[in-house]
């Protein structure tokens, strides 16, 4: 997958996402960063990009013609014209769903804003999706896209060296992940959960589901509610009281 980012901070989204899993990616030729910096298309020789809102108000706007003018640097040379995301607090809420539509892309172009946000004639000509990463306000888009990034990358074929690890896990069937250990057998006076050292293969994973199970009941009753369980299942979540626990 090919990953175009449009930005003011090439750099920061370039250095942030190149350290580990995806720099070795990149290495491996799954995928591809191209950071565009927005402010080579500045339209005056300040290189300003940013102007006062028309109407009043606090802080500065980006103006059009320097995001256009990124955007067509990628989107000319290219016979399919990739969808272009637009990292708001006011776009659609992102989740693993998302991710794992997004992976499916070829190729993805993504705008981050800064300031007060972006000139809407821009934004109506080229954005196809709107995403936030959720209900909080950073001061640009760039954390944003690094996340949605980092999220949708890990699930192509490749990057990951275990692929069955990005299928087994947190939000596969909207179960959270099972708490995981590692040497040594004991840590402060704590023990490894005994069944994990068994070398029984089936008891671990029973364990590990009804570990998932519980977490998920203490901490995200939302997501339990959509989750597949078996009618074993249920009847153990109707002999829990967390109460006190919560
Ligand atoms: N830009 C500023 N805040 C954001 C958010 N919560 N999600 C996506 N982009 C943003």
């Amino acid at each position: 997958m090919k990953c175009h980012i449009l930005t003011l901070f090439p750099d920061m989204v370039l250095e942030g996402l190149r350290t580990s899993i995806l720099g070795r990616a990149e290495e491996k030729g799954v995928l591809s960063l191209h950071g565009v910096n927005i402010r080579d298309f500045a339209e005056n020789k300040h290189n300003r990009v940013d102007d006062a809102p028309y109407g009043g108000g606090a802080g500065l706007v980006m103006q059009p013609g320097p995001v256009y003018g990124a955007w067509k640097s990628v989107a000319a040379g290219l016979e399919k014209q990739p969808r272009v995301v637009y990292l708001t607090p006011q776009g659609r809420v992102f989740n693993q769903k998302i991710a794992e539509e997004f992976a499916k892309e070829e190729e993805l172009i993504f705008l981050c804003g800064h300031y007060e946000g972006i000139d809407e004639r821009v934004l109506e000509l080229i954005v196809t999706d709107y995403l936030s990463i959720g209900d909080y306000v950073l001061t640009g888009g760039e954390l944003a896209a690094m996340v949605v990034i980092d999220s949708i990358a890990r699930l192509i074929p490749g990057v990951l060296h275990n692929d069955a690890s990005a299928e087994i896990e947190t939000f596969s069937d909207n179960l959270l992940e099972y708490p995981q250990y590692t040497r040594p057998e004991e840590f402060m006076g704590q023990k490894v959960p005994e069944v994990l050292l068994s070398g029984h293969h089936g008891n671990v994973d029973k364990w590990r589901r009804k570990q998932s199970i519980l977490r998920t009941a203490r901490s995200r009753p939302d997501l339990l509610a959509k989750a597949t369980l078996s009618e074993e299942e249920k009847e153990l979540l109707k002999t829990l009281d967390f109460q006190g626990e919560i």
